[in-house]
């Protein structure tokens, strides 16, 4: 299932439903039902669409009962969106437990994280939609199911620095892997045809200055992930991070008392995401040392 390299790691291909839709909502005159048919085909994905256009997450009046209403009700940058996050879910998120290491929790913080970048992003002021924050929040540290599927004994090495030596994970990442997840996780996004802004806000998310014109963007949710870490728990055990709340003000240029509003809004707005946070449920928690 592995296509293309990033440095030392080989990236995996996009999968096919991901690529039909990816063409279908690409196309001008592509209609609802020939998107309707390429999420149909994938029973799993159905279920997630289906379920998340009558959730609380959107708060519609309107019920779909098809999933051609889903797609009318939430419309095709929506779709191409939870299908991207969906396929990542489905397709890179690791079936096998590692000692310390919760994917479980690592999904909650990634659902923090684009609660979080969603909020920021309208605080800034930003143009554009937040959507577009809430998804790259949600994928920011992709790179990191990439390294645990393709290299898991070198994963382990870098929670274990992690863990034992108190390294920052970039700082361990560099070492044992000569590369880093943000790195891999923007090249990912790259070769999966994501849109630009998300590529930038990927590989950019521990130094949004660099992401140039999307600057704006990989800084809600550099600042987003500081806020996720100290909202949720580490996914990895055993090792505290503090954020205080004037670093994730500083990382977002806003005010330590818009941070506070910003957090009431993120709490009730989690309380929406049960659909999506439950996705984690059926990933692994961490495995106990023998
Ligand atoms: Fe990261
Ligand atoms: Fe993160």
């Amino acid at each position: 299932m592995f296509g293309q390299s990033s440095g030392k790691v080989d990236l995996p291909s996009m999968p096919a439903t991901l690529a039909r839709i990816i063409q279908v909502t690409n196309s001008p005159s592509a209609t609802s039902e020939q998107l309707a048919n390429v999420v149909k085909f994938d029973q799993s994905l159905s279920t997630k669409v289906l379920r998340l256009a009558n959730s609380a997450f959107l708060g519609r009046r309107v019920k779909a009962a098809t999933i051609t209403e889903a797609v009318v009700t939430l419309g095709f940058s929506s779709i191409r969106n939870l299908a991207a996050s969906a396929s990542v879910v489905e397709a890179l998120f690791p079936r096998r437990m590692f000692v310390g290491f919760s994917w479980r929790d690592m999904w909650t913080h990634s659902v923090t994280c684009a609660v979080s970048a969603e909020a920021i992003y309208s605080a800034m002021g930003c143009r554009g939609s937040s959507e577009s924050a809430f998804v790259a929040g949600l994928l920011h540290d992709i790179g990191k199911l990439i390294i645990a599927r393709a290299l898991p004994q070198r994963f382990l090495q870098v929670v274990s620095a992690v863990r034992d030596y108190n390294f920052e994970m970039i700082r361990a990442e560099n070492n044992i892997l000569s590369t880093t997840h943000y790195q891999i996780g923007g090249d990912l996004a790259k070769q999966w045809d994501f849109p630009e802004m998300l590529c930038a806000a990927i590989a950019h998310h521990h130094s949004p200055e660099d992401a140039l014109e999307y600057e704006e963007l990989a800084r809600a949710v550099y600042a987003a992930n500081l806020l996720a870490k100290r909202l949720s728990k580490n996914y990895i055990t055993g090792v505290s991070v503090n954020v205080s709340i004037k670093d994730v003000a500083d990382a977002a240029g806003l005010d330590p008392r818009d941070i506070n509003m910003i957090i009431d809004q993120v709490k009730r707005r989690l309380l929406q995401c049960g659909d999506i946070l439950s996705w984690g449920d059926s990933m692994p928690d961490i495995e106990k040392a023998a």
